[in-house]
């Protein structure tokens, strides 16, 4: 039987956003500006968004704290903390334009820590080479949904909440015309016709067990794109932060701000050792102090003194943990201990890091100001996602833009803490400007498809209307069990063959999953939508993961250790064939600009001296 679609609700904008995180609020603040017909859907309530967990601050070289930072030393940094696998041009995009987009957001109302002269106030971070993060306390990515919400509000975008995207709609030729979703209260429909759609759906976390995401990560954006014939590019780089709370049970993955780390937060092993001196990797050692007594001198603001090795990069910091615990070095529960009590003092503690002190005190009985945390990996974010273009942020799919983490290429390998706040506000922008740009071309609205509209609402209802069924939370407990066990931080072909396996089981399982009761705010309807798109993200990431046979940066084969030169040259791309099924291609990288290059690979000393005299800024 045909669905009447013109029962369901329709609505029309030029461009629609899908995700209201940083980079969804973001993007529509930039659209709006250009003067085109916003909206703005939210699977959760406006200002509920991952970007909160982004804790420490954002990443921006405005020099307040060392006039010495400029955005080449930015640049430089992340492009070695993503193992050079960066889209050149998106890092050099995003070093460029952090420090006036965090000025602007300061503009907006942000209100952020000061430094003694009135300045927008600025921490040390894992594999940044100055005080670089702009932030609040501990509560940064908090603030910038706030300041964000509060400039949006104003813009006259329209707001759909709690409203779940389900697919894309396209015309005859292939372009986007629309999407269409569902009310999460009532189980409605809604089709959102649109001349461009920005997905800022953020990424995928909940197909592991530990994670620091919340229930929206679900890999909504990487399944619609996909589905829709774009590309994923690089999805198998999963970054596991080195520190979320292990203890207790219900928290476990909760993430534990960098910024401990940042305020001269030590790791300690179960015998009292601080094991982060023994995995220094060579190409760090030069950057990072290898005494206490270098990492002290810089906890107290010498300027010259190399970093602590707790903030090398997340990659190295996870990993070491990770081998303290299996040489049987662990904490009590399994991870390792993090200490600022010995390290700072009380109120310093409680005015820097407010949320850590209340997070412990509730939900881990445990004053930090007086004794060591737990800690241990949690899957935290993607770098890879939908391949975009880096200027316009548009995929291969004509009218289909994506920014933030679901977008892949600015991170590279592994993403430098605070580079993804600032990474939304460039390219939420940026996206903005693209798609607004884009939909101003076109004439008239594009068609969708009303087979299409049926198929994608037949889709969702069967798993209503199905007598009996697989149960959806059951089904997501296996997904997990076997992403962590299988595809985790060490990875090897035994466990990922294992793993594609499994996948292949619970996509077949998938097909008859059922969620009894009916559509008004159904949570095992829901969560059984949600498992669609983690199943094909879960299975993008494992045939990426096993493709990828070397190790680089949050990529650990241990069959395959260290970098190989020869996968440098290489993305690994993923899109859907022909036959349904998922093709892994290894595709050769565009050449960098030299200029991009010379500065990214330019020892540290040749391009702090570049920059001097450059800046005139010596000291
Ligand atoms: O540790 C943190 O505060 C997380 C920051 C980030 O992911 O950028």
């Amino acid at each position: 039987m045909a669905i009447d679609t013109s029962e369901i609700k329709t609505v029309e904008h030029d461009v629609l956003i899908v995700g209201a995180g940083g980079a969804g609020l973001s993007a529509a603040i930039s659209a709006s500006k250009e003067g085109v017909r916003v909206g703005l859907v939210c699977k959760s309530l406006l200002g509920k968004a991952h970007t909160v967990m982004a804790e420490g601050g954002m990443a921006a070289a405005l020099a307040n704290v060392d006039q010495r930072d400029h955005w080449k030393i930015h640049f430089r940094d992340t492009m070695r903390g993503g193992k050079f696998l960066n889209v050149w041009r998106m890092a050099e995009l995003h070093a460029k334009y952090a420090p006036s987009r965090v000025r602007e957001l300061e503009e907006w109302g942000a209100v952020f820590d000061r430094t003694h002269d009135g300045l927008i106030n600025q921490r040390n971070f894992g594999g940044h080479r100055y005080p670089r993060l702009a932030h609040v306390g501990d509560r940064t990515g908090l603030e910038m949904i706030r300041a964000l919400q509060d400039h949006g509000i104003h813009q006259g975008i329209d707001i759909h909440m709690e409203c779940t995207a389900l697919d894309l709609l396209k015309d005859a030729e292939g372009n986007i015309s629309g999407i269409v979703c569902m009310y999460r209260e009532t189980g409605q429909f809604i089709i959102f016709r649109s001349k461009a759609i920005i997905f800022a759906t953020g990424g995928g976390g909940k197909a592991w067990e530990i994670t620091s995401n919340s229930w929206e990560y679900t890999g909504d954006g990487y399944a619609m794109a996909y589905e829709a014939g774009a590309k994923l590019m690089d999805i198998e780089f999963n970054q596991f932060h080195p520190t979320g709370m292990v203890w207790p049970p219900s928290v476990k993955g909760t993430l534990v701000t960098e910024g401990v780390r940042g305020e001269g937060g030590i790791l300690k092993n179960s015998e009292g050792n601080r094991f982060m001196f023994d995995y220094i990797p060579e190409k760090f050692a030069s950057e990072t102090a290898d005494t206490e007594e270098e990492a002290a001198r810089w906890l107290a603001g010498d300027k010259d003194a190399r970093r602590p090795p707790e903030l090398l990069t997340r990659d190295v910091v996870a990993r070491a943990i990770n081998a303290e615990v299996k040489a049987g070095r662990g904490s009590k529960h399994g991870g390792a201990y993090l200490d600022i009590a010995t390290q700072r003092a009380e109120e310093d503690i409680k005015r820097k890091l407010p949320s850590m002190y209340h997070q412990f005190k509730v939900l881990a009985e445990l004053d930090i100001t007086k004794e060591p945390m737990e800690v241990g990996p949690t899957c935290h974010y993607f770098m890879g996602g939908i391949q975009v273009n880096a200027d316009t942020t548009m995929s291969n799919l004509p009218g289909l833009f994506a920014c933030g983490e679901c977008a892949a290429g600015m991170h590279g390998a592994n993403r430098l803490g605070g580079n993804s706040l600032s990474d939304l506000l460039v390219f939420g922008d940026l996206s903005g400007k693209g798609a607004s740009d884009y939909a101003k071309k076109l004439n008239a609205m594009p068609a969708v498809n009303e087979e299409d509209i049926t198929r994608i609402i037949r889709n969702a209802t069967n798993i209503l209307n199905r007598e009996s069924g697989k149960n959806p939370y059951l089904l997501h407990e296996e997904l997990q069990d076997n992403m962590q066990k299988n595809v985790s931080i060490i990875r090897n072909k035994a466990d990922l063959e294992t793993g594609i396996a499994n996948l292949e089981k619970l996509k077949s399982d998938y097909k008859e999953i059922k969620a009894p009761g009916a559509s008004q705010f159904n949570p095992g309807w829901h969560e059984a939508l949600g498992m669609r798109n983690l199943l094909i993200t879960s299975e993008a990431v494992a045939r990426a993961a096993h493709m990828r046979e070397e190790s680089r940066g949050a990529h650990t084969r241990e069959d395959f250790p260290g970098e190989q030169e020869e996968w440098f040259k290489y993305n690994i791309i993923l899109s859907k064939g022909a036959d349904g099924n998922m093709q892994v291609e290894k595709v050769e990288r565009p050449k960098p600009e030299p200029e991009l290059e010379r500065i990214a690979r330019l020892e540290l000393e040749e391009l702090e001296a570049e920059v001097a005299a450059e800046t005139g800024v010596t000291a």
